[in-house]
């Protein structure tokens, strides 16, 4: 597997691809690679002839206070986890590369509504900045598929309706949410985590999976979500929401079957976020 930070041996690169007719697969990440990214590579392969997988902790997304410091950068493990997933090409470029002209007066791309609440409410403009730096490497790689994880499910939403927006002729792909043993959703941040916490970490997919037999048995949503509420904040998170959405993200109504329980809460320092879907009665 290649690694490339500048945009002129990235262009280069592609364009020898294209000249041999390959399709290519595109997998953003920020680094830190877990097997949840590596489904992703996994998922590439399987809807693309090569992929490409970038890693760019992107400043534009981090909100100020928030963990762009302390993320964890990890290249050289980056680098061997892509080349045995079978990855081609990784594009790792700088801030320098991806934002010439810094941050401020960049041009930016804001999905609105289905950016609005959520994790969209509790960072600002958080959804702003993966727009933005989303549409840049959909500029740059100009992939036929690109790979998203369903952790993240309201950026999946986000990048799905950016593309339809801004006419990307790219095929989103959404992977499942690849878990530890105990249910915990892998995440770049699980390891922030101390002991303690990381034993409590999987109560909030427990707390999920308890609230998706209630909704399904037919139990009314807003005393659902209080009892989940408090059971979180029982076992020692704060959350910053919990909320129950047609799959869609659009709010629930008397008609929606499918529908998704979404959560974000913190433990200690850290903020974990998961979903789960889920059949209404
Ligand atoms: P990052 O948090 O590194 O995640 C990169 C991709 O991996 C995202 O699509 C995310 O949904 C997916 N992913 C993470 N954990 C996963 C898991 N346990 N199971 C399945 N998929 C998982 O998301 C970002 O980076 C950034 O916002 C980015 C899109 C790269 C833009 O900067």
């Amino acid at each position: 597997m290649r690694t490339l930070q500048d945009i002129p041996e990235l262009r280069e690169a592609l364009g020898e691809f294209r000249q041999r007719g390959q399709r290519i697969g595109l997998v953003p990440t920020m680094g830190n690679l877990h097997e949840g990214h590596l489904a992703l590579v996994a998922a590439a392969r399987h809807h693309a002839d090569v992929v490409v997988a970038t890693v760019f902790v992107n400043p534009l997304q981090f909100g100020a206070g928030e963990d762009l410091d302390a993320y964890p950068r990890t290249l050289l493990d980056d680098q061997a986890k892509l080349g045995s997933a079978g990855c081609d090409l990784l594009f790792a470029p700088s801030d320098a590369t991806l934002y010439p002209h810094g941050l401020q007066d960049l041009t930016q791309v804001r999905v609105p509504v289905v950016s609005e609440g959520l994790c969209g409410g509790s960072r600002p403009g958080h959804f702003d900045g993966v727009a933005t730096v989303v549409s840049i490497l959909f500029n740059l790689v100009q992939p036929d598929v690109a790979c998203f994880g369903e952790k993240d499910y309201q950026q999946l939403a986000v990048i799905r309706k950016l593309v339809a927006d801004l006419h990307f002729p790219i095929e989103i792909v959404g992977v499942p949410i690849v878990r530890a043993d105990d249910g915990l959703a892998l995440s770049s941040r699980n390891g922030y985590l101390d002991e303690t916490e990381r034993a409590t970490a999987p109560e909030l997919q427990r707390t999920l999976a308890l609230l998706r037999e209630k909704l399904e048995a037919g139990e009314a949503v807003e005393a659902t979500l209080a009892t989940g509420l408090n059971r979180l904040q029982a076992c020692g998170f704060v959350p910053d929401y919990l909320e129950l959405r047609a799959v869609s993200l659009e709010p629930v109504t008397a008609d929606t079957r499918e529908a998704v329980l979404l959560v974000a809460a913190r433990l200690g320092t850290t903020r974990l976020i998961d979903n789960l879907t889920l059949i209404l009665p």
